[in-house]
């Protein structure tokens, strides 16, 4: 099979694939679980495209990708251009940006002009937003205009200084209530589904149960319609900082660094490159370029 073949296999297969739409994920509701991930690149959003029904591009980039100590710092620049390269890479995923701090609350029309640039640019199905209560009037606005929203409620990673750090969420009676208002509030208003971060089990159980749209848990219940992570916690490639929900199902960190290591021992000893990785030096039934 020749290179433009292949091209016209890839385009052809990519054209036939089926891209999970925001209806689906709404239709899964009590029913299979939902597998998402988060994803900011095209090389891992490729590799994941077809293990999952959605993913997000989570402005957790802002601390995965580029150092941050917190998410507030992450820009809607940085949203747009990571949110295309992961469209651009993917088939089949339903594809959901956040929308950063800063670029939506002041007001529902400030919320629409992100998002709608956002969704125009990316291509990608929804945003997502944190905020309950305060943030139903804006789900409404965007929702009678068009635009799909997530919701993300529990721990708020936007506002976690001003929560008191990275906490379990609904440990209290009065806590437990706010947090079940603003999923109903959201809910209300129209998002398609929530994210429940770091809820106590209970809580997530009991909103899944009482709520119309599909929860999605991070740290919350198995009872939770879906579940997502923050994809490289859950490979081990960001090890700064664990939340004791994560699950870790590979060492990336530590394949990198045994990779690193064994290329700077092979420069070092002037071992790399051998001659089949030299421009001419290839042996000549190598199909090396
Ligand atoms: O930004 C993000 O990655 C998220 C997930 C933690 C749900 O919001």
């Amino acid at each position: 099979m020749n290179a433009s073949t292949r091209t016209h296999r890839a385009s052809a297969h990519r054209a036939s694939a089926h891209r999970t739409s925001v209806r689906d994920i709404v239709k899964r509701k009590g029913g299979a679980p939902i597998v998402c991930l988060t994803a900011y690149t095209a090389p891992v959003a490729k590799i994941l495209d077809r293990h999952v029904d959605l993913l997000l591009v989570g402005d957790s980039l802002g601390m995965v990708i580029y150092g941050m100590d917190n998410t507030q710092g992450v820009s809607v620049d940085m949203m747009v251009a990571h949110g295309t390269a992961v469209v651009r890479a993917t088939a089949r995923a339903c594809v959901v940006v956040d929308l950063p701090f800063g670029s939506y609350e002041s007001a529902p029309a400030a919320a629409f002009e992100t998002a709608s640039r956002v969704l125009a640019e990316t291509g990608c199905a929804a945003v997502k937003f944190e905020g309950g209560v305060v943030m139903a009037e804006t789900v409404r606005f965007l929702v009678e205009r068009g635009v799909p929203v997530m919701g993300h409620v529990g721990l708020q990673p936007q506002s976690v200084k001003a929560a008191g750090g990275f906490r379990v969420h609904g440990r209290t009676e009065e806590e437990a209530a706010r947090i079940r208002a603003d999923a109903h509030a959201i809910a209300d208003a129209g998002v398609f589904s929530i994210v429940l971060e770091n809820v106590v089990e209970t809580l997530g159980r009991s909103l899944t149960a009482e709520i119309d749209v599909p929860t999605i848990g991070i740290g919350a219940s198995p009872a939770c319609d879906g579940q997502i992570l923050v994809t490289d916690d859950m490979v081990g490639g960001f090890t700064d900082f664990t939340p004791r929900f994560v699950k870790r199902y590979a060492d990336v960190a530590g394949e990198i660094d045994r990779a690193a290591e064994a290329f700077a021992r092979e420069v070092v000893a002037r071992r790399f490159p051998a001659p089949e990785h030299c421009a001419g030096g290839a042996p000549k039934d190598s199909n090396a370029a």
